[in-house]
């Protein structure tokens, strides 16, 4: 049994194949965290010793690990939860009520002891990914409203200190930065006040002890919340560390009307004793089950980076040809077809088709990617207005505004208040008449700015993304073959909040295809390889000025779901073939990349080598780079990962076909050498 009691000791016990987590209602009703870490089955051997106010400083409130910490008596620790009664009241003291069960799901009832209030904290299994899916919800019974004014998911308790602590930080065209510090005393803090982007830091927490790739203690957690989070990270005086995330309180306040409940955004949680990879797998294992839709992601052809906002039928049409010769799938028209948008001031709101662009409509071109075969898929910012539009005009109070102060532009364009149900119907018919008329197959969703000046409801932080979500879950039950991708000025929006619910996210305006292995190699830590978009793009790249061949672009964006970002009407006849032979490569590998484990390889190498393995049941992909060799000339051994020891595999390198056994190929590796300056090799292995 996964969700196991032990009544005498009132002590509740979660376990998943690998893992347990302990917690138990202590003399004082409150919950405590008892143990999380390797399984320990028998929940009789837990107990919950009285604990003593260590000092007046330190009283009984502040030693006890609670499991979700209210503000309120004696307590002065980071707390999950604040509220504000009506009459002035600004504590919560809770007690313990019971429990239900609901499949795989454990429920813990607390409610206040005065007030009708009741908090329940919810605890679901993935006992095969080892992953626990944690959030609190709450009831308002009272006749009042309730003021929320803090609110954190669940608080984690890592009985260690000094840990290492990564997330990533990051700019526009620099998101998935991979960063790690020591914990130490005092409070480190992660967080988003932007409302719509998270290309600073993600909202997710790895905790490890001194962990590798492949061994040691890790604890993480990936906050499903797109927009303001706040994550803190704690080593307390008490020799352990606490970690809890949420939604940010920064500016926020929920009003929690009477007989109205409330759901915080879930964490998925987990712990593993064998290093980074296997969390990566459970997480990834996770999204792919429960999250993902099935199916193989297309080849994506994007106009973006040749056309900007001067696209035109024609010119479309052209294009569509061509990446129909190299193996496209999916041709996507970007931003610059609607309204006049002829720059970034122009357009947003105005969801027309532009006539001197596309004089018939979107119809022909649609028509031409049909016929050759391939999907159709269209961009699209409808969060978004710019002041020069009709749309503006003719709503002015449809933006985020205070009425004394001027808003602030950015990107030329202001942020809707998608919380006023005209604003969401607004958007919804939009999108509905666009995905009704037209035969679409993909949305590009992006959204280009942060918000400011966001009114006098101060829940909006929250509540804007949670009307994005509805709108495209209402749009996916209308049109349900239709694929969004989530993009944010890039990858402003990657997060476990929104992928589910979007199919994929656009990693990053940043197309240099070296800055991306590293992007991208931060990205896999957290989030699944299938959702990852990675396009090849001309050269020189428009953000890095740099030259690199065209074969380790293709190589290096082929890690992820592919798509080609390039003016593909000026392809040489030699960019033509390479292209097609490579995207041919792609979809046969395509399974084991978008579907299988992804294995981090380190490299032994004084030379930048960056290794990357795929494997999915009895093939293998290994991915090898070489941005720049130095010192001399030296080639790698590369020991591969995730095999089956007794089996042969059989390989092409350097045109020699070769076999050898997994257990080989696993403990000796294989010796690799790579030439010069961004070279680059993918190799295919398949059990004979
Ligand atoms: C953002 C996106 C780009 C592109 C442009 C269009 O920057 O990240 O991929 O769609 O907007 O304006």
């Amino acid at each position: 049994m996964a969700i196991c009691l032990s009544k005498k000791n009132r002590i509740f016990g979660l376990h998943t194949n690998n893992t347990s987590y302990v917690f138990g209602v202590d003399g004082l009703g409150l919950i405590r965290h008892i143990y999380w870490g390797e399984k320990i089955n028998d929940l009789d051997e837990f107990s919950l010793p009285v604990l003593c106010e260590v000092s007046t400083n330190d009283s009984v409130y502040e030693i006890t690990p609670e499991e979700f910490p209210v503000y309120g008596g004696l307590r002065y620790k980071e707390h999950c939860l604040k509220v504000n009664f009506s009459d002035g009241t600004r504590e919560l003291i809770y007690k313990y009520i019971g429990y239900e069960i609901k499949e795989e799901e454990l429920i813990i009832n607390l409610a206040d002891t005065h007030y009708s209030f009741q908090i329940n904290l919810h605890y679901k299994l993935y006992e095969e990914e080892d992953l626990i899916e944690r959030w609190v919800s709450l009831k308002n019974s009272s006749e009042d409203i309730i003021e929320v004014e803090k609110i954190h998911s669940a608080q984690f308790h890592i009985p260690y200190e000094n840990l290492n602590f990564s997330n990533v930080h990051g700019h526009w065209g620099a998101e998935q930065q991979r960063f790690t510090q020591r914990v130490s005393y005092g409070k480190m803090l992660v967080e988003n006040r932007r409302g719509i982007s998270t290309h600073n830091h993600n909202p997710y927490f790895i905790l490890d002890k001194d962990a590798t790739e492949t061994n040691g203690e890790v604890f993480f957690g990936a906050l499903r919340l797109s927009g303001n989070f706040s994550g803190v990270v704690e080593q307390t005086q008490y020799g352990e560390t606490l970690v809890q995330m949420g939604i940010n309180s920064h500016d926020f306040m929920l009003k929690l009307k009477p007989k109205k409940e409330f759901t915080a955004p879930s964490i998925i949680s987990g712990y593993t004793n064998k290093g980074f990879e296997a969390m990566s797998h459970n997480l990834h294992n996770f999204a792919k089950k429960n999250l993902l839709r099935p199916g193989l992601r297309p080849v994506l052809y994007n106009s973006w980076e040749a056309t900007e906002f001067k696209v035109n039928c024609e010119e479309q049409i052209r294009l569509a040809k061509i990446a129909k010769k190299i193996g496209a799938e999916l041709f996507v028209v970007d931003d610059g077809w609607f309204g006049e948008r002829n720059s970034i001031d122009k357009g947003l709101g105005d969801w027309y088709v532009d006539k001197d662009k596309f004089p018939k409509g979107l119809k022909p071109l649609i028509d031409e990617v049909k016929a050759m075969g391939m999907m159709f898929g269209i961009w699209v910012e409808p969060e978004m207005v710019n002041p020069l539009s009709q749309l503006y005009k003719d709503h002015v109070d449809w933006i985020y505004h205070f009425d004394t102060r001027e808003t602030d532009t950015s990107r030329g364009q202001y942020v809707l208040n998608v919380t006023k149900p005209e604003v969401k119907e607004f958007i919804y018919n939009m999108l509905d008449s666009l995905l009704s008329t037209y035969d679409i197959d993909y949305i590009k969703w992006d959204a280009n700015r942060p918000i400011a000046q966001s009114g006098t409801d101060k829940a909006i932080w929250y509540k804007h993304i949670e009307v994005i979500y509805d709108i495209v879950k209402e749009l996916k039950k209308k049109h349900p073959k239709v694929l969004f991708e989530a993009c944010a000025s890039g990858g402003g929006r990657i997060d476990y909040g929104i992928l589910g619910i979007f199919d994929d996210f656009w990693t990053s305006d940043n197309t240099d295809a070296y800055d991306r292995l590293k992007i991208q190699d931060s990205y896999s830590y957290i989030y699944p390889i299938k959702a990852m978009r990675a396009w090849v793009t001309d050269c020189p790249n428009f953000l890095s000025r740099r030259n690199i061949p065209i074969k380790f672009r293709y190589h290096s964006a082929m890690m992820g779901s592919l798509g080609i970002g390039c003016n593909i009407l000026k392809f040489s006849k030699e960019d033509i073939k390479l292209s097609k032979e490579l995207i041919e490569e792609y979809k046969k590998i395509r399974p084991i990349i978008q579907e299988g484990d992804f294995y981090r390889i380190s490299s032994n190498s004084e030379n930048n080598y960056h290794c990357f393995q795929y494997v999915k049941q009895e093939e293998a992909v290994l991915f090898v780079f070489l941005p720049q060799s130095k010192l001399g000339h030296r080639g790698i051994r590369v020991r591969l990962r995730g095999l089956q020891k007794d089996k042969v595999y059989s390989f092409n390198y350097n045109g020699q076909q070769l076999k050898m056994t997994g257990n080989y190929l696993m403990k000796y590796g294989i010796d690799l050498r790579l030439v010069g300056d961004y070279d680059s090799a993918i190799i295919h292995f398949s059990v004979l």
